[in-house]
């Protein structure tokens, strides 16, 4: 039995918050942020409005587009470091009761942006083995949620919003996800990370426990570009694919300078580079699912389509995966 990429569907909340709305809340400016990291805007969600409550939108998608019916999945993953409770219960087990799913194995996992491509490879393992059939995961971030809008190192590029995607289990060859790399490397994990409300925290009183992201953003970013890199060299050399053969580099949207840098690593064309970031900014787990969404909205995206997935996060934590698109096209 293989593992098919089989729908996607994504959720964007409603408002806007732009880089001219930043100027007036951190000394910053529009043209700093566009050019450092190619974001003009990002959106965010409603007070009242929850991380499950922006990946149920984009889960309801993914099984309509599968042609599924809600009693079809058997398992939910969900990707996040925005649950709605941090602790417990999980944002799978909420996000599949308002599916109205009681019965379903359901977890959260935490790898930070690389989340979606971890879930990706706990669904692929599930489905080879025989344990599931039809496997929803979730990327679904309420990063407004954990960033501190006083700090315009972070407050710049994080958005809020959710991805979704059906794996499924199926017996033609040429629909099964290729492979898929994993990795982490904790020595790093003070570049990023949210000090704060664990058994670890820095602070004892409770009045220090708001989660918020911290980065060593210029760090940061050098390992980005060589990890990244890394990660696909590889992935591609281990299953003699060239990259010329990708149709669609979808890679987390971080940073357009990042993408960048790996884009030419790989001598990629500008057509086969997936980019989200102006318009959504960094949405963490939920970026690569709602760039997989925006190609398939925009009709770019057919059956048998292959993706290269490239994904880097706090941990630090990296993945990568080769998925031929098992869906139809819109
Ligand atoms: N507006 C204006 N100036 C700023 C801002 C801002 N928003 N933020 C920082 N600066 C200033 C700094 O204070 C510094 O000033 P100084 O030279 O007087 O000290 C100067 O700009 C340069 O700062 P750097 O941090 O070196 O800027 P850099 O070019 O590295 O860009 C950025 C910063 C955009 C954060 C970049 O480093 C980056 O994108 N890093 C990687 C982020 C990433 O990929 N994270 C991983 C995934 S996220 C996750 O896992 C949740």
């Amino acid at each position: 039995m293989y593992a098919a990429f089989c729908s996607i569907g994504a959720y964007v909340p409603e408002k806007i918050l732009t880089n001219s709305d930043l100027e007036t809340m951190v000394d910053t400016s529009d043209e700093w942020i566009y050019k450092r990291t190619g974001i003009k805007e990002r959106h965010i969600a409603a007070d009242n409005e929850t991380t499950s409550d922006m990946g149920v939108n984009a889960c309801r998608i993914a099984i309509e587009r599968a042609g599924l019916s809600h009693n079809d999945i058997d398992m939910i993953i969900c990707a996040t470091i925005s649950p709605d409770y941090f602790c417990m219960p999980s944002t799978a087990a909420i996000i599949a009761d308002k599916l109205g799913l009681q019965k379903v194995t359901a977890f959260d996992i935490s790898a930070a942006c690389t989340g979606f491509v971890y879930a990706l490879s706990i669904a692929k393992a599930f489905i080879e083995s025989g344990m599931k059939k039809n496997i929803l995961i979730v990327g679904a971030e309420k990063l407004s949620a954990i960033t501190d809008y006083t700090d315009r190192g972070t407050c710049i590029l994080f958005g809020d919003g959710a991805g979704a995607a059906i794996i499924s289990a199926t017996d033609n060859k040429e629909h099964a996800i290729i492979d898929i790399h994993t990795g982490s490397d904790g020595s790093y994990a003070d570049l990023l990370m949210s000090p704060n409300g664990g058994s670890g925290s820095i602070h004892d009183t409770l009045e220090h426990t708001a989660c918020f992201m911290q980065m060593k953003g210029n760090e940061t970013f050098k390992v980005a570009v060589r990890t990244l890199t890394n990660d696909v060299v590889s992935i591609l050399a281990d299953n003699s694919i060239e990259a010329s053969t990708v149709k669609h580099f979808v890679p987390h949207q971080a940073n357009y300078r990042i993408i960048k840098a790996v884009g030419d690593a790989l001598n990629l064309d500008e057509a086969q580079v997936v980019l989200t970031v102006e318009k959504y900014g960094n949405t963490s787990g939920a970026s690569i699912p709602m760039a997989i969404n925006d190609i398939y909205e925009s009709r770019r995206l057919q059956q048998g389509d292959l993706m290269l997935l490239d994904a880097f996060g706090g941990g630090l934590t990296w993945g990568s995966a080769l998925v031929p698109f098992a869906g139809k096209g819109k």
